[in-house]
């Protein structure tokens, strides 16, 4: 197997700073996307200004929030410096939303370090006119089938709305197993699985069915170090919007609110402060387009102009995901 993976862009400037040579968007632009009218801009989620420039007059009807989240340990005033961030770009998601829309939030919670920022996030956002609904947990693994590298690991994602949005309820993959006696309807006790709607069970609040992004993932976007698995995002998105709505993402990185909007036949506005992250989230869904593949796996966007292999020469357009595709598929080659 090939391994062109770039190393984490946070970890080293010079490559970060090399590759910004190549990316089309600086500070203050927007790329509008030919094909399907998503948006890419390169601003900053704390700016009003920039994020009415984004919309245009266009609202959404759901926001998926994933905020850099610096899990190293918070001082307390870093922690307040942080909180008052956040309130800038929660008060601008507020403006960018239509009525009766949705808001998830993706946090981290520093268990060495009293859970933050989690509770003093929650606790600002009760001072906002957002209404709570739905407080849920991401439990996922790394390094499966691994002794050495196996790692539990947690994200909260917070729900709230704006009005009152419909739910879609989703289901996960799994059959259900359960059976009871316990309900009589129309004067026949039922079990379980005949009164059910669906043979799977629903997600409930928290998630055990989805797998962490790695590098022998299709999706992997090497370079990346906080990308959110697609199969979360769909989920989010199949719940809480419609066909050709509009979901807005403030913070793209890896740009997997992009793809899962074009998945899903959504319309994305997205943005990154970093132009490297823009260019990236603009290449994965032209690579999309192109290859039918949702990421790199341990390739990277940038090997052509790195001068290292790249997978047009010897690649054939995956068919499969000319139809659309839900499930990512593991350890594709
Ligand atoms: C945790 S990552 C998001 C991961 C994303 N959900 C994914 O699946 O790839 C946070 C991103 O926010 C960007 N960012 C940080 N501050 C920002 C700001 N003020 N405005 C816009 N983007 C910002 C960072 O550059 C980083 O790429």
């Amino acid at each position: 197997m090939k391994n062109n993976s770039l190393p984490r862009l946070d970890k080293d400037e010079a490559l970060r700073r090399e590759l910004l040579k190549f990316c089309r968007l600086a500070p203050g632009d927007i790329w509008i996307d030919p094909v399907n009218q998503h948006k890419v801009g390169c601003l900053d989620a704390t700016s009003s200004s920039d994020m009415s420039k984004l919309m245009d007059g266009e609202l959404a009807s759901l926001a998926i929030h994933d905020p850099p989240y610096n899990l190293v340990a918070f001082k307390e005033r870093e922690l307040k410096e942080y909180i008052s961030w956040c309130e800038k770009w929660v008060a601008n998601t507020w403006d960018i939303l239509g009525n009766d829309s949705a808001f998830d939030i993706w946090l981290g919670a520093d268990q060495k370090n009293q859970f933050q920022p989690l509770p003093d996030f929650m606790i600002m956002m009760r001072d906002t006119n957002f209404e709570a609904r739905s407080f849920l947990t991401m439990r996922n693994q790394r390094g499966y089938g691994t002794q050495k590298n196996w790692m539990a690991v947690r994200q909260e994602l917070l729900y709230y709305v704006k009005g009152e949005p419909a739910f879609e309820v989703q289901y996960t993959d799994i059959p259900k197993i359960l059976r009871g006696y316990y309900k009589k309807v129309g004067g026949r006790v039922t079990e379980n699985l005949e009164r059910s709607k669906s043979k799977n069970i629903r997600p409930g609040n928290v998630w055990v069915d989805i797998q962490q992004v790695f590098y022998r993932m299709e999706e992997n976007v090497s370079g990346c170090y906080a990308q959110k698995p697609l199969k979360s995002i769909e989920r989010i998105i199949e719940a809480s919007s419609n066909i050709d709505d509009l979901v807005v993402d403030f913070f793209s990185h890896s740009g997997t609110t992009l793809i899962a909007s074009e998945l899903l036949n959504r319309r994305c506005f997205t943005v990154d402060i970093d132009p490297v992250y823009c260019e990236i989230t603009i290449r994965r869904l032209e690579y999309f387009r192109k290859w039918g593949k949702l990421g790199w796996q341990n390739g990277n966007p940038f090997e052509k102009e790195l001068g290292w292999p790249t997978p047009e020469k010897s690649g054939k357009k995956v068919k499969e995901t000319q139809e659309r595709i839900s499930q990512p598929t593991l350890f594709r080659n």
